[in-house]
């Protein structure tokens, strides 16, 4: 102490000290190294400045203490909220696995609410409740609805076990060793089912149920092996024929530890209102966003210490998306200003992006055009002068923008991230960035090109139009559109060969749109195969066929052309909006027929032929029938057609032929022979198409009904409908319920065929209210049933249809004749018996209808109109409307014989309602109490109120 009272303090830290202060700006501070090392993160330094010390060799390095450093945004926060929704999951997750009850759990909510979030932290939770399940996940594209299965790769891959670039034969071969000691008894099937739909298969499947089937066994299999968990991420992005696949295999058979995750925005109800609808174990939870207070939570421990304003301005504008809230809360921690908080989520990203370095901007760009996930030497191959890639990466991945998920993968932490980023690249940008992406995944798919041709397809056609919009006519621009055909139509072959007719119709479409002239036939010809139906194909074959005259194509094209073009025309008319007229069909036979002069193919020359043989059912929707000559005729195309198609042994054409020939016949009414080559068709079912196969049930059902064989008719129809998967070949499947629901109503199981009219009814709906008149029955009869029920709201169900499908038709057609059908009064009915014209395949079901509505009602119409339908009926064999008659001229003539012959067809073709009404109204001739007690009882059973009462009334009166 000295004697001043100083204290002499001095030494290297206080001198050292003392110059710092000195060299400080005033109210400024000046650190040393050492300083600034342990206070490190915590606050912002200037640059290095020497300060010189006395008695130092070196100059002090100082830094200028600028600010506190903005606190570090948190990584990830633990799950906030959510409680009760998790222990949902929970709790769905334990019944699944534990009580092996296939559960599927639908979450549904708008972009960023936190449905991935909510079931990563279930998958986290998952060992603590069933160690042994295996996770697999189906991740659906942005660009998804362009690759057709391509989620399902992931999922199949993990599961048998081989690594993303697996060639075709070794992922055939590991399925194979998968599927070993499964029991499954059609292996070599399976194998090529599955591998078809991730494009490494070796044959084409054209069977979309068989393929749809496939995949829920390898699902059952695996979860029989250990319990399993699917989840079905980004549905929203999901293509058609995927969400197809995903409905069917969420319908799993038997008891399985089997839980399934469907994550979804709620746009994709917009394309399947009703998903989910009507499932067994169906859980659906749209997420709520978060509270108030929960947001507020998050957005504290995201950015510890922010001011209490701040957390409130954050939380007003996040409105509750967590991940608004987080990006909010980045986008403020780097920029330091908080004076103005972006608007939507999509600025908020766009402001991180803008403040990043150049660099690292141009990697979060570049990756974007690739999709949600990326690899470092795509990225090179993009911009090739791109430097240190590996550490600015690390860099994004430091400021959680991207994220590392495999070895030398790196995807946005967010799809929004994603979205935003590639909305800063110009289109022309995209064009060349598209097309050198395609390259490069070119380069590497070797033999995976199958697996690859609808990603490298993407890349061509999105490069192609960019390239055409800004830069026509060049090189370049002919270049890359060139790929772009070439991959698209690969692209249409592998959705084909998987069976996804639709998808592939949406490549060969994009195909047309960039190629240049003299590959058009082609792809319009393949168009035209792949629609199948409709305007869609008529349009494409017509288009083929001016294209091929123009390029003088080879006789045997044009041929296979116009059979497409004449198939669909004729054989499937009511697919065809505009019918043409017969001049035109004339014209086209007689094209088809002097170019088949040149053809020797005998494929096409058989399926022309046999497209030949429906040119008489054609004729009958239209203004006359065919004379017996053209009958004729048309025989003996399909005759020859048959016998041709026999010696291939094409049973596809095979059936074709004989559809013809089943028309012929029912159009001559003989309709043993039509039920005859129908029933051929049947014999070899299962190496039909989906679509002859379910026509061929079709037929027969048709047939056999209105011959009185319900039995038969039965059996069939249910035969069929067994083959038919939810989505399949929905006009054919119409066909088939229509007339289940109406063979159910006569024979008097009515319960049945309420449910069948209601699937009758969805299918309708499904068809977005095309012509099908063709289901009409289907509806009346349910409409029967809910009149003798007197269920009014069933009635009105059934009536609003009935009437919108009649009214689809113009006043000429004689659709329009069962108008009031649906109607209080019995009058118009009788009117259309009257007018109604038997022959040539007429709607004889609609009047058997007709005819027990009026009997019903007790409408007698005149002798010698029942009488003439009796005497057709009889004479064809048409059972049921024989019946009819019979009871209406039992009524009529008072006769009890004629009832009696009645009550026999009826009770022959177990038709107990009506042998029952028939029961009843011999008794009301006899007065035998026995017999109508014995009908009554039988009304009794099916409820049919309307006739009880009716009874009842005779029977006073
Ligand atoms: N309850 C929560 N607590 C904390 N953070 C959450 C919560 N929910 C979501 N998050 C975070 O918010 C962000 C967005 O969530 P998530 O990715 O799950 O949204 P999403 O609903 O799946 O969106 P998308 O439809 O775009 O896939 C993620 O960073 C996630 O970690
Ligand atoms: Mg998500």
């Amino acid at each position: 102490e000295s004697a001043t009272g100083d204290f002499p303090l001095s030494g290297d830290a206080v001198n050292v000290a003392a110059r710092l202060q000195q060299a400080a700006d005033s109210w400024g501070i000046l650190c040393g190294e050492r300083t600034v090392a342990s206070v490190r993160g915590g606050f912002e330094f200037g640059p290095v400045t020497p300060v010189e010390a006395r008695g130092k060799a070196q100059p002090i390095r100082a830094l200028a203490l600028l600010s506190r450093a903005a606190p570090p945004v948190a990584r990830r926060t633990p799950l906030i909220g959510r409680n009760t929704d998790l222990e949902q999951l929970e709790l769905v997750a334990r019944r699944a696995l534990h009580e092996q009850r296939p559960f599927l759990v639908s979450l549904i909510a708008p972009a960023g609410v936190g449905k991935t979030r909510l079931v990563e932290e279930l998958l986290e939770r998952l060992p603590g409740i069933e160690p042994r399940a295996i996770v697999a996940i189906a991740q659906c594209l942005p660009y998804g609805q362009r690759l057709t299965y391509w989620p399902l790769r992931g999922v199949l891959y993990r599961l048998i076990g081989v690594p993303d670039d697996a060639m075709p034969q070794t992922v055939r071969y590991a399925i194979r060793v998968w599927l070993e000691g499964s029991g499954l008894e059609a292996m070599d099937r399976e194998v090529e089912l599955l591998a078809a739909t991730v494009g490494a298969g070796e044959t084409e499947v054209s069977d979309r149920s068989a393929l749809l089937v496939a995949w829920r066994t390898f699902f059952e299999i695996a979860a029989r092996r250990a319990p399993l968990v699917l989840v079905f991420e980004d549905l929203h992005w999901s293509s058609d024929s995927l969400l197809d696949l995903f409905e069917f295999v969420m319908q799993p058979r038997g008891d399985l530890p089997l839980l399934m995750f469907a994550l979804t925005r709620p746009e994709l109800l917009d394309r399947r209102p009703a998903w989910g609808g009507g499932r067994r174990n169906y859980v659906s939870i749209s997420l709520e966003p978060l509270s108030d207070r929960d947001t507020a939570q998050l957005v504290d421990q995201l950015l510890e210490g922010c001011s209490a304003e701040l957390v409130n301005r954050i939380v007003r504008r996040a409105e509750g998306n967590p991940f608004f809230a987080g990006e909010l809360i980045r986008s403020v921690a780097e920029r330091g200003g908080t004076d103005q908080l972006p608007d939507t989520v999509q600025a908020t990203v766009l402001a991180r992006l803008d403040q990043l370095a150049t660099e690292e901007r141009r990697i979060i760009q570049l990756g974007s055009v690739f999709g949600r996930a990326f690899r470092p030497p795509g990225l090179l191959a993009l911009e090739p002068t791109l430097q240190r890639v590996d550490e600015v990466i690390d860099r994004l991945v430091d400021k959680d923008l991207l994220r590392s998920t495999g070895a030398d993968i790196f995807a946005f932490r967010h799809i929004l991230i994603r979205e935003v980023a590639y909305q800063t690249l110009t289109r022309a940008e995209r064009g060349r960035l598209h097309a050198a992406a395609a390259a490069w995944l070119e380069g590497l798919a070797g033999e995976r090109e199958d697996s690859l041709a609808e990603l490298i397809a993407y890349h061509y056609r999105e490069a192609a139009a960019m390239a055409t919009a800004q830069r026509p006519g060049e090189a370049e621009t002919d270049r890359v559109r060139q790929k772009a055909v070439d991959w698209l139509s690969r692209a249409a072959e592998v959705a084909a060969a998987a069976a996804a007719t639709h998808e592939g119709g949406r490549h060969l479409r994009s195909a047309i749109e960039f190629a240049e002239p003299r590959r058009l036939p082609d792809l319009y010809e393949r168009l035209g195969d792949l629609a199948g139906l409709g305007d869609v194909s008529v349009d494409a074959y017509r288009a083929a066929l001016r294209l091929c005259r123009e390029q003088g194509r080879p006789p045997e094209q044009e041929l296979r052309i116009l059979a497409g073009l004449l198939t669909i025309l004729m054989r499937f008319q009511g697919s065809v909006a505009n019918r043409p007229t017969e001049e035109e069909v004339v014209n086209l036979r007689r094209q088809a027929r002097a170019v088949a002069e040149h053809v020797t193919d005998e494929h096409v020359l058989a399926a022309y032929l046999a497209s030949e043989g429906f040119f008489p059912f054609w004729l009958r929707a239209g203004d006359r029938g065919a004379t017996s000559e053209e009958r004729a005729e048309a025989d003996s195309s399909a005759k020859r057609a048959l016998s041709i198609a026999q010696r291939l042994d094409d049973p596809n054409l095979q059936s074709m032929a004989l559809d013809a020939l089943a028309g012929t016949g029912q159009i001559a009414d003989d309709w043993r022979r039509g039920l005859a080559y129908s029933e051929q068709r049947l014999a070899f079912h299962d190496r039909l198409t989906m679509v002859e196969k379910v026509d061929a049930y079709g037929m027969v059902v048709w047939s056999a009904t209105l011959l009185g064989d319900l039995a038969r008719a039965e059996q069939v129809s249910g035969e069929g409908l067994a083959q038919i998967q939810p989505g399949q070949v929905p006009a054919a499947a119409l066909h088939v319920v229509a007339w289940r629901a109406y063979v159910l109503t006569l024979l008097g199981r009515w319960d049945e065929a309420l449910a069948m009219a209601d699937r009758a009814y969805q299918l309708y709906r499904d068809l977005g209210s095309s012509s099908t008149a063709y289901a009409l029955h289907g509806f009346m009869a349910a409409i029967d049933i809910a009149r003798a029920r007197q269920d009014q709201q069933l009635f009105d169900r059934y009536a609003e249809i009935h009437d919108e499908v009649v009214s689809a038709y113009t006043t000429s057609t004689d659709y329009r004749h069962w108008e009031a059908y649906a109607g209080r009064d019995p009058a118009p009915v009788a009117q259309a018996v009257a007018r109604f014209q038997l022959g040539q395949m007429s709607r004889l079901d609609r009047l058997e209808r007709a005819l027990n509505r009026l009997l019903d009602q007790d409408v007698l119409l005149p002798l010698a109109t029942v009488s003439v339908i009796r005497d057709y009926a009889q004479a064809h064999e048409f059972r049921l409307v024989e019946a009819q008659t019979e009871r209406a001229l039992g009524r009529l003539q008072k006769s009890v014989d004629s009832l009696q012959r009645a009550r026999t067809l009826f009770e022959r073709a177990g038709a107990a309602p009506y042998s029952a009404r028939v029961r009843c109204e011999q008794a009301l001739l006899t007065g035998d109490h026995a017999e109508m007690e014995a009908g009554l009882q039988v009304l009794q059973r099916l409820g049919d109120a309307e006739q009880l009462g009716r009874f009842e009334r005779l029977q006073v009166g």
